[in-house]
């Protein structure tokens, strides 16, 4: 048995609403679960982000918080934490991922620009399309193929990879590749889109090697570096006896900087980075993080959020934690699957995808059975989850037509050290009683369709 490594020493209060409210409150949400009162949500799986539960440890950290603008203490934490358990030199905050995005593509990206990568998350593919970027995804065919139990479904296919370097790299593949030339290749990891899946460190090496080849810069996004760096260890031999902060230390050297979502690894409820191996890239992205973001030695966060970060990052590499964190996801995806849940396998480090439109099959893919599903599940059992399919995937910049998501997935994310056993068994109870009356589950239809990133606002009525 894998125990918590932790007591809990503070608790929040939460209450399942009745039924007939559960119905008036997403009826009024416009059936988007983003726009429900979280006092209305009994189990929150909706996101594994700025949700976890602070340590002791981090609450005091608040204490010896330096708020100056510029030269803070706290900042200083926040650089040689990152210095040292990531290996890059040049460290700038952003309030969060997206922050970290906006200034990073901003810099970086020349219309028509090509960027290669594993399935990149949707707010980093919203910042590169509007900076005009393209994204050729080259992730592995095992990602989208729920039968597969392939251990590390967010590799890149390198045959994939080298013909999209080959073909766009001769057209001026640099940092600055812009009209078709490869500006950089991203790697997600673990990465999100395909279930929270892991990149082997063997094929990051591979990757790496290709992109020195082909003169591209390789950059990661690592919101769950952590989590990708356990499962190497757990999945990947030749890694067995390393130890996590190794294991760390060896992906992030093939690597010419990264983007961080601080509040997914770093247990933080905001904040974020870019930190990057090459002073010239660090003095050409300095500006517009000041320009956008805040100065150098804040960038959009308080001396609070960078002192929660900073004691965060060690907390969320230690193994102990790891290990019982990606086994509560496990649980849950295991005992979804036992009870005849299509669910993506092996378990992803943050949270559980479930097949929709193979479980909703009288549901078509144009009324989104996953959104459809996380309607039911909060109507049933004031659970809230998200969609991972086609409303989330968009339309085509270009064409404006509908992008089909390889899978109409849901997503149950799990908030790091938030909820027990008996909150995931109750979970479990409640998909029981959906998938008895699962024919009964209704598809939805827009009545607003929101320009861009339309699952955070767009609204629905049922079918
Ligand atoms: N990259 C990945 C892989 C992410 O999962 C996210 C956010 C971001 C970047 C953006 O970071 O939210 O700090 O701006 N993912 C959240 C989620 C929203 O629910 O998966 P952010």
């Amino acid at each position: 048995m894998i125990l918590p490594p932790y007591k809990i020493k503070s608790v929040e209060k939460i209450k399942l609403i009745p039924v007939v409210e559960r119905l008036k409150k997403i009826k009024k949400a416009g059936y988007n679960l983003f726009f429900l009162n979280s006092r209305d949500v009994y189990i929150d799986l909706l996101t594994d982000s700025g949700t976890g539960a602070m340590s002791d440890k981090q609450w005091s950290s608040l204490m010896q918080s330096d708020e100056s603008y510029a030269g803070s203490e706290s900042f200083l934490r926040f650089q040689k934490t990152i210095q040292k358990i990531l290996g890059f030199p040049y460290v700038i905050p952003t309030h969060q991922g997206r922050g970290a995005e906006s200034v990073f593509n901003k810099v970086l990206i020349k219309k028509d620009g090509i960027i290669i990568g594993n399935s990149p998350f949707d707010t980093t593919r919203a910042h590169i399309e509007n900076m005009g970027g393209k994204i050729i995804d080259v992730t592995r065919k095992e990602a989208f193929d729920p039968k597969s139990l392939f251990n590390f479904k967010g590799n890149v296919d390198l045959k994939k990879l080298k013909r999209a370097l080959k073909k766009y790299s001769a057209k001026g593949g640099s940092a600055s590749g812009g009209k078709n030339g490869v500006t950089y290749v991203l790697l997600t990891i673990t990465c999100n889109s395909v279930g929270g899946q892991p990149v082997s460190l063997e094929n990051i090496k591979e990757t790496a090697k290709l992109c020195r080849t082909h003169k591209v810069p390789l950059f990661y996004d690592i919101a769950r570096f952590a989590e990708n760096s356990f499962f190497i260890k757990e999945r990947e031999i030749k890694y067995k006896n390393k130890k996590i902060e190794d294991i760390i230390l060896e992906t992030m050297k093939y690597a010419d900087g990264v983007l961080m979502s601080a509040k997914k690894d770093a247990i933080a409820n905001m904040g974020g980075f870019i930190a990057v191996r090459d002073a010239e890239l660090y003095q050409k992205l300095a500006p517009y993080a000041i320009l956008l973001e805040g100065f150098l030695n804040y960038g959009g966060m308080s001396g609070r959020d960078m002192e929660t970060v900073a004691t965060g990052l060690c907390e969320g590499i230690d193994e102990d934690y790891l290990k019982f964190r990606t086994s509560q996801v496990k649980y849950l995806t295991d005992s979804l699957y036992n009870i005849g849940v299509p669910v993506i396998r092996p378990a992803g480090g943050h949270a559980v995808f479930i097949d929709a439109g193979a479980l909703l099959e009288h549901i078509k893919r144009d009324n989104f059975p996953a959104h459809a599903l996380a309607v039911a599940l909060y109507i049933e059992g004031g659970i809230r989850s998200v969609e991972i399919g086609s409303i989330m995937a968009g339309r085509d910049p270009e064409t404006k037509e509908n992008r089909k998501a390889p899978r109409e997935l849901l997503r149950l994310a799990i908030p790091r050290r938030v909820y027990s056993k008996e909150h995931l068994d109750y979970v479990i109870e409640v998909f029981l009683r959906v998938l008895k009356n699962k024919k009964s589950v209704r598809g939805v239809r827009f009545t607003y369709e929101a320009p861009v990133l339309r699952h955070f606002s767009s609204k629905f009525r049922l079918i």
